[in-house]
């Protein structure tokens, strides 16, 4: 195990979320001019529902760069007391609405609501975060349709600096419906071979010293150190966990990632980033297949 760096080693690579965010919304600004031309604006709506302080800041982030690129959205802000059905009400009010294309629904929600009716109400074909069982099952065969935009955002980023996927070890640490499970399943269809981490994994730094790329999406500040890094590993850092003063930090400890790791993604900077620009992107492509198959 190396204490410091040795002399040989350089400072593993920074993988730039703004850079590539930056490069997909690039790629979309035409498409987005080519359908309001020939038929209308793509359009969005972001239910959030109560006040997460959290959610409101990605859902203004999510607004605004749907402004950024000529994307017609619409926020949706029910009361933190909703009951599930009056959310169900506004979802099939959307769902009827012909230039909504895409829907989102911010999570966490509050306990009363009963989260899978909300994303069964939603239609599967305005189902921009791919949440929909329809949608996941469309990802598990590996057939087209919208997916989690966090985890085909690190696809994103992988691509985009030649990290080689295919016959590599990766190891997702976390098992959640928006990020881990559908990250494992791209990482597989990538051909990538994929082993999921949770909490009830017994040896999780011996687990993850095997991964060439390591996805680290527990919602832990710091949970992942040196122990847990194989030397050269590409390190892909999804936690945002808020400290006390008010600082977000991610799931892995950084001068350990620096100084072990081949490339890593830091927080703030890394990941986040390419969320915001996956949800654009699917926002667009659902867009059209409304318009364009019309
Ligand atoms: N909460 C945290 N991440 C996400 C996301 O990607 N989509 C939604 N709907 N809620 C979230």
């Amino acid at each position: 195990m190396l204490d410091k760096m040795s002399p040989n080693q350089t400072a593993a690579r920074v993988l730039d979320g703004k850079w590539v965010r930056d490069q997909i919304l690039a790629e979309l600004k035409p498409r987005v001019q080519k359908l309001t031309a020939a038929h209308r604006p793509p359009g969005l709506a972001v239910i959030l529902v109560g006040n997460d302080p959290g959610s409101e800041i990605y859902v203004r982030l999510k607004i605004k760069t749907c402004g950024e690129l000529g994307i017609y959205s619409e926020k949706i802000t029910p009361p933190e007391t909703i009951t599930t059905g009056d959310l169900l009400g506004i979802i099939e009010g959307l769902n009827q609405r012909p230039e909504i294309d895409g829907i989102l629904v911010q999570t966490p929600l509050p306990p009363q609501v009963d989260k899978d009716r909300v994303l069964r109400t939603m239609s599967p074909d305005k189902d921009v975060d791919g949440f929909h069982p329809l949608n996941v099952g469309a990802l598990v065969e590996n057939i087209p349709g919208p997916r989690a935009c966090t985890p085909v955002g690190i696809m994103e980023m992988l691509r985009r600096y030649d990290i080689p996927v295919a016959g590599r070890k990766a190891v997702v640490v976390g098992r959640s419906d928006i990020v881990g499970k559908p990250m494992a399943l791209l990482l597989l269809h990538a051909n990538a071979t994929v082993t999921i981490c949770h909490s009830h994994t017994s040896n999780l730094a011996e687990e993850c010293r095997r991964a060439d790329i390591l996805v680290a999406a527990i919602g832990r500040a710091g949970l992942i150190t040196r122990e847990h890094i194989q030397p050269g590993a590409t390190i892909i850092d999804v936690g945002m966990n808020r400290k006390p003063d008010g600082k977000v930090v991610g799931d892995v400890n950084p001068d350990d990632a620096r100084a072990l790791a081949g490339a890593y993604t830091p927080v703030p900077g890394g990941v986040g980033p390419l969320t915001i620009a996956m949800l654009m992107a699917n926002t667009v492509e659902i867009a059209e297949r409304h318009l364009c198959s019309a």
